[in-house]
């Protein structure tokens, strides 16, 4: 078939992907000041020391600033000039974001500027892979440098502060904001968290050019019922510990200067005022001591939720728990308009208002506000058009997609046997799907689509047949943001008669590219989904298509497992929302300037009623048989957490350990010969799983715990190590309610999946 094997291109790529940011840390602004952490509470301090009640109040609220809605600022405009105000969110026009830190800095009495905070998820202006697709690459280096570019942009306009990570566990794919997340698997989680801590904030919190990153949603938020989002959560302390704060212990460890609460029911009580989750684990067991911020009307809504009896009580349990600065959403009051009142009746102690507030003027000061409030509205554009962010965002796509399935090697295409190629699909020209949700300025025009980059990439040579296909379906229920839902005016489409010109053109084509999957309006916050059929009669489409005998291949926008029915496309390549370069890097990867080797970041299941199905579970007392869990269907997943192909294979050898059993505290060095058996250069994700035998408690079938990416050249053998300790080994049992590490024997499998077979055993006895 049409194969193009391109491994100089390739190592380019992989060196590119090493080297490519050594000049994006640097920036144009001032030099750190000079701040010891006694010099910053002793500021902060003295002005708490002058601030009335209203004014503590007013440092613990956030605004969001919407634009051009007049009516709904007023009241962050009032108090801008009077009393000031902590935050505001959503404005990113430099210009705006002047004016206002103008009027905090000028006209409020204290003069202490604002905090400006956004949702910088995957890019400000350039934007990247959705955050899953990030974590695909099993590249916490890639990911560190995308979230720098990302800082860069940010920093330029002004804003200071993201909403991001999101280090919630993507265990349950029904649930929309799994796109977000890094996936179901608590280390891999904690490896991308760490990176986009890094690469927002840089080596401190205040590094001139980078932000300060706010890792969310603190906790358990990936866990609601049903992966119905925003309903309660339920979870063990064990399932706590084990699997869903680690994330955030990492990204404390990596100096993130922020955490956002989340705000549902956590076990009964709404986390932005459950006093166990942000006091004793957040503060004292995982020593967090930054700013700790609200959810969007999360203190409001804990009179909805059923937990305070009104605003007042609100504003009083929440602070109580720990929580330091209100969210408020929309166009509503802030129930920390409640603060001096609840202050005068004596309801909550005035140095825990001290304490928050303490906590939010450190976070300005350690971020040089004072010093500098104000942004050079005139660099803006400089760094917006630097042409190392294209770049990089190019590297990410490319290095994030996943390539499930390649039957005869159709993939990659020959660049130089192609005369025609169909290109269709919702997606295929689609500038919002190629940047995914969480993008909210989507005047783009630099963006890329698949069909833009093919049709860059191949040339007036090649004949580029596109068709739309079909449109999408709208939602039943309409997305919580109002941006989600706003579609382009378009003429209407004639599904019958396109999807009748598709399978002609795919007809006069050497080959199909069909570009599927689920619009960007339907996943993330409010986008759960009881349902992974393609939406809409892309189904339809595809069946047609795939129907002519053409060679067809399918590229998926989504992020959860898609049913593609069994389909007898012979090549998938999941592509994620690759962002503003996806067009590029979709081409470089179809037509073999790019290998993929990126690795799933969550088990592909095969229906959502098999959610949660994730591989870290525990062994039941009747494990066989392992995939019959239902007897009308395989309850296996289609593809395991883990998998991905390459335009190459690699095979594992010589797995040993250095030495067959050690002490608790001790560690144990594992190493694996990794070789590439194909003719073209790729990238493998080699992975680590353990598995312990019995204990204090039952241990899940296998956990990952190390990966390593690395790039062989054809015929290449490279000897790969890892090392488990303390950290890998313990965990958190109910049986003591506390750590433990057992002495016990383990199993350890190594492979390119969390189905890798090559076994080695070791002990952790008293010597
Ligand atoms: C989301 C947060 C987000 C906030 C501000 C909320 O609805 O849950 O993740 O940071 O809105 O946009």
């Amino acid at each position: 078939m049409m194969v193009c094997r391109s491994k100089a291109k390739a190592l380019i790529a992989f060196f590119a992907a090493t080297t490519l940011f050594t000049s994006v840390a640097t920036a144009s602004e001032p030099a750190r000041h000079d701040s010891s952490e006694k010099n910053i509470r002793e500021r902060a301090d003295a002005l708490i020391a002058q601030m009335t009640p209203d004014e503590k109040a007013a440092q613990l609220t956030q605004f969001f600033y919407l634009q051009p809605v007049p009516a709904a600022n007023k009241a962050a405009l009032d108090a801008l000039g009077s009393t000031g105000v902590g935050s505001l969110l959503f404005v990113t026009d430099p210009v705006e974001v002047n004016r206002l830190q103008h009027m905090a800095v000028e006209k409020s009495r204290l003069h202490i500027p604002v905090l400006f905070g956004f949702d910088v998820i995957h890019g400000l202006h350039t934007i990247f892979p959705v955050p899953i697709g990030l974590a695909a690459s099993w590249d916490p280096k890639l990911v560190e440098q995308s979230q720098a570019v990302a800082a860069r942009e940010t920093r330029a306009v002004g804003v200071q502060w993201t909403f991001a990570p999101n280090l919630d566990i993507g265990r349950d794919p029904r649930w929309g904001r799994i796109v977000e997340t890094a996936g179901e698997d608590p280390y891999l989680v904690s490896a991308m968290g760490r990176a986009q801590v890094l690469g927002f904030q840089g080596n401190y919190l205040g590094q001139p050019g980078r932000i300060m990153a706010g890792p969310k949603h603190f906790a358990g938020y990936g866990a609601s019922l049903g992966g119905r989002d925003w309903d309660e959560v339920q979870l063990s302390d064990s399932d706590l510990w084990n699997v869903h704060f680690p994330p955030f212990k990492a990204a404390i460890d990596a100096g993130a200067g922020a955490i956002m609460a989340a705000y549902m029911h956590l076990n009964g009580v709404p986390a932005a005022a459950n006093r166990w989750l942000l006091t004793d684990v957040l503060r004292k067991s995982l020593g967090f001591e930054g700013l700790v911020g609200s959810d969007s009307g999360s203190v409001n809504k804990l009179v909805v939720q059923n937990l305070a009896a009104d605003k007042k009580e609100a504003v009083v349990r929440a602070l109580v728990a720990g929580l330091d600065m209100e969210m408020v959403d929309p166009g509503q009051a802030p129930s920390m308009a409640q603060l001096p009142g609840a202050l005068a009746s004596g309801d909550i102690p005035p140095d825990r208002v001290d304490e928050a507030v303490r906590h939010v003027l450190e976070a300005k000061i350690r971020l040089g506000l004072f010093e500098n409030p104000y942004i050079d509205e005139k660099a803006v554009g400089r760094v917006f058009a630097d042409p190392q962010h294209r770049a990089a965002a190019r590297l990410a796509a490319e290095r994030s997609a996943v390539l499930l399935k390649n039957e005869g090697n159709l993939l990659p295409l020959d660049p130089h046997r192609i005369r025609s190629l169909a290109v269709i699909g919702p997606f295929a020209d689609s500038v919002r799907d190629t940047l995914g949700p969480w993008v909210f300025d989507q005047n783009k025009p630099e963006a890329v689509t698949l069909f833009a980059g093919l049709k860059a990439a191949l040339g007036p040579k090649v004949a580029l047949r596109y068709s739309e296909g079909v449109r999408m379906p709208k939602r039943l229920f309409p997305s919580p943001s109002a941006t989600a839902d706003k579609m382009p005016d378009r003429q209407p489409l004639d599904e019958d008669q396109e999807i009748k010109r598709a399978v002609e053109l795919a007809h006069q084509s050497d080959a199909a590219v069909l570009v599927l999957g689920e619009a960007t309006n339907m996943i993330s916050e409010g986008g759960s989904r009881s349902s992974f059929d393609l939406p809409g009669r892309q189904q339809e489409l595809l069946d047609a298509v795939v129907g002519t005998g053409k060679p067809v291949i399918i590229v998926l926008y989504s992020a959860r497992p898609i049913d593609l029915k069994g389909t007898r496309a012979a090549a998938i390549l999941d592509m994620w929302y690759p962002g503003t370069e996806g067009g590029t890097a979709g081409a470089n990867l179809l037509l073999g300037n790019a290998v993929p080797g990126g690795k799933l970041p969550f088990s592909w299941i095969r229906s959502p009623a098999h959610a949660p199905n994730y591989y870290g579970q525990l062994i039941s007392h009747k494990p066989q048989p392992v995939q019959g869990r239902y007897w009308n269907e395989s309850s296996a997943p289609n593809y395991p957490f883990g998998f991905g192909l390459s335009y190459t294979d690699f095979g594992y050898s010589n797995l040993r350990l250095d030495r067959a059993s050690m002490a608790v505290g001790e560690r144990i060095g594992v190493s694996v010969d990794v070789t590439n058996k194909g003719r073209v250069a790729g990238d493998e994700v080699v992975q680590l799983y353990i598995h312990q035998r019995h204990g204090t408690s039952a241990r899940p079938v296998r956990e990952l715990k190390g990966f390593q990416r690395i790039t062989l050249g054809a015929g290449k053998t490279r000897t790969v190590n890892f090392s488990l300790g303390p950290d890998e080994l313990r965990y958190w049992s109910d049986a003591t309610k506390g750590w433990v590490q057992d002495e016990t024997g383990f199993d350890l499998f190594v492979g390119g999946s969390s189905a890798a077979d090559l076994k080695a055993s070791f002990e952790v006895a008293r010597q």
